[in-house]
Formats: C-alpha cells, structure tokens, sequence
C-alpha cells in the first residue's frame, strides 16, 4: 500500500486502539488497512456508499491478505453495521454537515462506539457543536495542511460531562486552541484575514438588517486578534 495522505496520518493518529474499526466513506479504504497493519484495529469494517470506491476498497483489502480481517460493504454510513458490532468509527474527507447526518440517522449503531475519529473538509464549528449537544466531548484534536488546504481532525467521546465551549473553541477546538501549533496558526490567520475583509465590506454598507451580522463579525474579528496576539 501506498504511504498515507499526511490528512490521513493525521486521521490515524488520532484514533485510539480498537478490537474493531469502521471506516465509513471509506474511498480507497487506505485508512482502516492501516489501522490494521499498524496493530491500532484488530478488525476492520469499510463502508461505502458507491459502487466504484466500494470495488477500490475490495481491492486494497484483498491486494493486502487483510479479507479475512477487513469486511467491506456497500451502503449508506452507519446502515450496513449490526448494532454493537464496531467499537470506533473514522470519518473523513466529508462535509461536517454529511457527517452529523450519517451519525444522527445511525444513533442506533452507536451504542458500543467508544471513540470517533471524524475528520471534517467544511463546517468543522457546527460537527462540534452537534457532538457536544449529543453526549461527546472532544478528547483530542489536530490541524494538518495538506496542498495549502488545512483540514481539522477530532477524536469524540461519549461523555456525561456538560462542556460549555467558546464559539472560538467550537469552531478551532479547545485543545487546538491551547496548543497553537504552525498549522493551527496558519488556519487563524487565514480566518482572521478572511473576517477583516468581511467586517470592512459590510461596514461600507447600510446598517439596517445586518446589525445581527455586523456584530457577530466584529465579535469574531476581536475574538481571533486577541489569541494570535499571543503568539505573535
Ligand atoms: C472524499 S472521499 C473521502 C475518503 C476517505 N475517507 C478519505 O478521507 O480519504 C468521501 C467518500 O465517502 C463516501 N460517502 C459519502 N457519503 C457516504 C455515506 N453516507 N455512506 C458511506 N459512504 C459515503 C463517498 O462515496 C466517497 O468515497
């Protein structure tokens, strides 16, 4: 197999060890083989919604000798698993709208799912603000830039724990935020530029209707000066 993506070294790297993977959206299905090559799955399940990427998984999984190990199957995100069945789910490479709707229509399939390994392209503020609504806290959590664009991955736990978070943490992650590390800066200052230029358009405008708006940018804008302002 080829040397994974650094996104999803990345990925990998977060999830914890498991008797049992489930990758769901699982393209290549590169991520659950070398979970289990590299000893952090004992068994693995790929879940793909299409036909083409589902025939691509069949084939890394058999081209690897890990058929005996690795199940792949065709459907729609949590529907093809038996409750119970998997113990962590990796999901990646997808908007964080698609994930949540994969998640909440397989409420069912998560009783015995200890860990979540979910890797957002889009919307990553929104996936956690819905796994904090729904009993998960973020245990770990990273930024990985691959081709100039920076991705955020996270590693949810079912937890009884109320944690209230920040909109900033929502949006970066508490534990990004803490550790500030080069790509979680980049992300910030790519952000922070991107807000600046939004403030300045809609103070050129007329205030009316946009007051709501208005505020939320300038809260934002302040909001990220004030934590770069500590690295620079
Ligand atoms: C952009 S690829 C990402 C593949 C891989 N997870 C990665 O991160 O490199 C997204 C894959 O998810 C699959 N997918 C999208 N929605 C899905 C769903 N509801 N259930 C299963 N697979 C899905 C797509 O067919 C596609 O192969």
């Amino acid at each position: 197999m080829r040397q994974l993506s650094h996104r999803l070294q990345t990925v990998l790297a977060l999830l914890q060890n498991t008797a049992c993977l489930g990758d769901i959206g699982s393209d290549h299905a590169f991520l659950v083989a070398a979970a289990v090559l590299q000893g952090k799955a004992a068994r693995g399940i790929a879940v793909e919604l299409c036909e083409l990427p589902w025939r691509q998984s069949k084939r890394t999984v058999h081209a690897l000798g890990l058929s005996e190990v690795v199940d792949v199957r065709l459907g729609d995100g949590l529907e093809p698993l038996l409750p119970g069945e998997v113990h962590a789910l990796c999901i990646a490479g997808m908007g964080g709208g698609t994930i949540r709707g994969i998640l909440e229509r397989g409420r069912d399939k998560l009783t015995q799912v200890s860990q979540m390994v979910l890797q957002p392209n889009v919307d990553a503020g929104a996936l956690r603000s819905y796994l904090c609504d729904s009993g998960y806290r973020i245990a770990d959590e990273a930024v990985v830039e691959e081709a100039s664009v920076v991705y955020q991955g996270m590693r949810a736990e079912p937890s009884r724990e109320g944690i209230l978070y920040t909109p900033l943490e929502l949006e970066y992650g508490r534990i990004n935020l803490k550790r500030l590390d080069s790509h979680t800066v980049r992300l910030l200052e790519r952000d922070f530029a991107h807000w600046q230029r939004v403030e300045s358009s809609l103070q050129a405008g007329r205030p009316e209707g946009i007051a709501e708006r208005r505020q939320w940018v300038n809260e934002r804008v302040s909001a990220l000066r004030e934590v770069l302002a500590n690295v620079r």
